[in-house]
């Protein structure tokens, strides 16, 4: 998601430092986004010319304080580890100018808590990217319990200016986008634990009766399954509703390291350069 984040920013003229913990990593990233911009050149969507001034927008570092010695926002995209956000908060309080926005890319850990472990709890808030982040027109954007007004403003004038739809919502679990969109995923895995239906039924049955992209089973596989398992985790213990719980079957398969194209194999099997959908061999 970072990378796609540092893309779109960088796309409008804005001087993005992307930090990662490895230069390795930050590698990874640069790869991507280079990747997608090339995809867009060649679909007519950008000039060459206009990558290349994109591209020049963008610096990486391995040095938190130093990236954000001068930032006027910063957005946080780590992994979905509550305690790794709060010390990435605490660092981004320390290091950034006092007048710096704090936003997360948080898909549900709430921004309440981890405004709470800053000192400009009214400069924290919740921008939720979806991925693919340069194709996907929303912006989900959460407003803490002491968000400031003019922050949130601030956060949905420049979403428009980055050419996308942003909507403000409450900070609860899960928010909007994953209260909804996780129950359907986790349903659909019951269902296919249950065999009242294969893979491919439960995906096509979803695509072509419901015009979704993707079915909810293939769009787990692209979210991430370890990630699907954290946020109805968050949905189960912040609401304390049984209806959330997720099913044994994501536990499993999230134990045993199935997590989606990010592993090579969830619902689907992944075969790179291939976009041909091949169903895992447990659910032939
Ligand atoms: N960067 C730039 N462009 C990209 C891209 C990327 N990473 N990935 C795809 N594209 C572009 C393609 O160039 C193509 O552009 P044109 O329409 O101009 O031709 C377009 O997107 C469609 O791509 P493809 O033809 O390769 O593939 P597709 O038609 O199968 O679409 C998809 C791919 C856009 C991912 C589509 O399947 C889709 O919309 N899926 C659902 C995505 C979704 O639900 N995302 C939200 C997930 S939830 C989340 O992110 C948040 C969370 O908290 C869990």
């Amino acid at each position: 998601m970072g990378n796609g984040i540092a893309h779109v920013f960088a796309s409008k003229g804005y001087s993005v430092t992307m930090v990662d913990v490895s230069e390795d990593s930050l590698n990874k990233g640069l790869t991507t986004i280079l990747k997608n911009m090339d995809r867009q050149v060649a679909k007519g969507t950008i000039t060459e010319s206009e990558k290349v001034t994109a591209l020049s927008h963008l610096k990486t570092s391995t040095q938190l304080q130093d990236a954000v010695s001068n930032a006027d926002l910063a957005i946080e995209a780590a992994t979905e580890n509550e305690d790794l956000k709060k010390k990435i908060f605490r660092d981004l309080d320390a290091w950034s100018p006092a007048h710096c926005i704090l936003a997360t890319n948080t898909s549900s850990i709430s921004i309440t808590r981890l405004a709470a472990v800053t000192k400009r709890p009214e400069k924290v808030i919740g921008m939720h990217f979806m991925n693919p982040v340069p194709v996907m027109k929303l912006v989900e954007i959460i407003d803490g319990f002491s968000t400031d007004a003019v922050v949130s403003a601030q956060i949905t004038e420049l979403s428009k200016k980055l050419d996308k739809i942003p909507h403000t919502v409450k900070d609860y679990p899960g928010f909007i986008a994953n209260r909804i969109l996780m129950p359907m995923i986790n349903e659909a895995i019951c269902a296919l634990h249950e065999g009242v239906g294969g893979v491919e039924e439960i995906d096509q049955i979803m695509k072509l009766g419901m015009a979704h992209p993707m079915g909810p089973l293939q769009l787990a596989d692209f979210i991430g399954l370890d990630v699907c398992l954290s946020i109805l985790n968050v949905l189960y213990t912040g609401f304390g509703n049984q209806k959330y719980f997720p099913n044994p079957l994501l536990q499993n398969m999230v134990a045993a390291g199935h997590k989606g194209i990010k592993s090579g194999q969830g619902f689907y099997v992944y075969t790179p350069g291939s976009k041909e959908l091949v169903v895992a061999p447990a659910f032939k």
